[in-house]
């Protein structure tokens, strides 16, 4: 008998919109001031409220993994979405600063929240990883391939933080936020996403130690190679290149104007950056959603913790169009259209 071909039973059915059905975001308690990081680095409140717009940050405690910071903003972004956590189908956590090189720090999440039932793994795409992450769930949702997908984005970046290099050290802090995607059988959700990577940067943003090419050595941690190196110039200008390229191809692919956007969720790295973008793309700077005053820069977990405190303190409201944007390491952009 001739064998018939494999037919996929997802392939007759017609591509799902996804939404949002959910978020939830968690930060240490511990706060770090400006204040606080002038009495040890030669800084001063001035220098990096002018340059950056960071008022404080947050550090996770000594035992506070990222797992641990990434399952409570989970937690709440499933108590949200009114589901229970056996129902998620795969769970992606973006992290540059994962629990362990392996395994995946996704299924530390899972053990802690209890997801028996999701595939697990991470995303290594910096502070872009959770739009990728949001772009991954859509394919699989939107294939018939899984109904449910949980994304998180969580840093513990104070554990990579080089505390005697000023032109780093008062960047960052940590936090997690989380979003748990599904098909809502209504047309609000993501529209459209655009995601790009140039590796010809990958020297301007990286931390040398650790991996393959430099594993961890007395003498390497000796020269800092397990810390942060930026060069935050260099950054700054690609930062501002890639997020307006990212907005204009994630509107243009939305078939909608910046005009239409009632809110812009950006990375949260530099406020002078986020001006910038105001300005090129024509967008008055209230329409940007930033809390990078109270938290620094929480590399994957920032556009998450920002698009839940939207979220939660109804700046952003059903029917809305928002614009999610981002760049990180890499270098690597995302910008996301949704219809909340
Ligand atoms: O998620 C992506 C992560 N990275 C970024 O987003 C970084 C993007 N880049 C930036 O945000 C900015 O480039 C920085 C905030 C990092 C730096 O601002 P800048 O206006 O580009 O300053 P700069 O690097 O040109 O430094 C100006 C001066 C230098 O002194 P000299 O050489 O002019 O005497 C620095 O040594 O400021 C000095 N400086 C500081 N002074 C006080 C650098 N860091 C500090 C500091 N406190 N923390």
């Amino acid at each position: 008998m001739k064998r018939q071909p494999r037919s996929s039973p997802r392939s007759a059915k017609p591509l799902r919109t996804v939404s949002i059905i959910g978020t939830g975001s968690y930060v240490p308690e511990k706060v770090l001031t400006n204040a606080d990081l002038s009495r040890m680095v030669d800084t001063s409140d001035d220098w990096i409220t002018t340059r950056t717009g960071i008022k404080e940050r947050r550090i996770a405690a000594k035992d506070e993994t990222t797992s641990e910071m990434a399952a409570k903003a989970a937690l709440r972004a499933i108590e949200q979405a009114k589901i229970s956590a056996k129902e998620i189908n795969l769970i992606l956590v973006a992290t540059a600063t994962p629990d362990m090189l392996f395994p995946a720090t996704a299924c530390f999440v899972q053990k802690k929240i209890g997801a028996t039932n999701a595939a697990c793994l991470d995303i290594s795409a910096a502070c872009a990883g959770f739009l990728f992450g949001l772009e991954i769930a859509q394919q699989f949702i939107t294939s018939h391939t899984h109904d449910t997908v949980l994304v998180i984005g969580a840093e513990k970046l104070t554990s990579i933080t080089n505390w005697t290099d000023r032109n780093t050290c008062v960047l960052f802090g940590d936090g997690a936020g989380a979003a748990v995607l599904r098909h809502r059988g209504s047309a609000h959700g993501v529209i459209s996403t655009h995601i790009g990577t140039d590796g010809h940067y990958t020297d301007i943003l990286f931390m040398p130690g650790g991996g393959s090419r430099c594993p961890i050595t007395r003498e390497n941690v000796d020269l800092n190679l397990n810390t942060i190196h930026m060069i935050g110039k260099e950054v700054y200008k690609q930062a501002v290149t890639a997020m307006i390229r990212a907005s204009k191809k994630a509107l243009e692919q939305a078939g909608l104007s910046i005009h239409d956007i009632a809110c812009v969720i950006p990375h949260q790295a530099n406020l002078r950056i986020i001006e910038a973008i105001a300005d090129r793309i024509g967008i008055p700077l209230e329409k940007f959603y930033v809390n990078l005053d109270r938290y620094g820069n929480t590399s994957a977990a920032a556009v998450a913790i920002a698009l839940d405190e939207a979220n939660r303190s109804g700046r952003i409201k059903p029917g809305d169009y928002i614009l999610m944007v981002v760049f990180g390491a890499g270098l690597t952009w995302a910008g996301t259209v949704l219809e909340w």
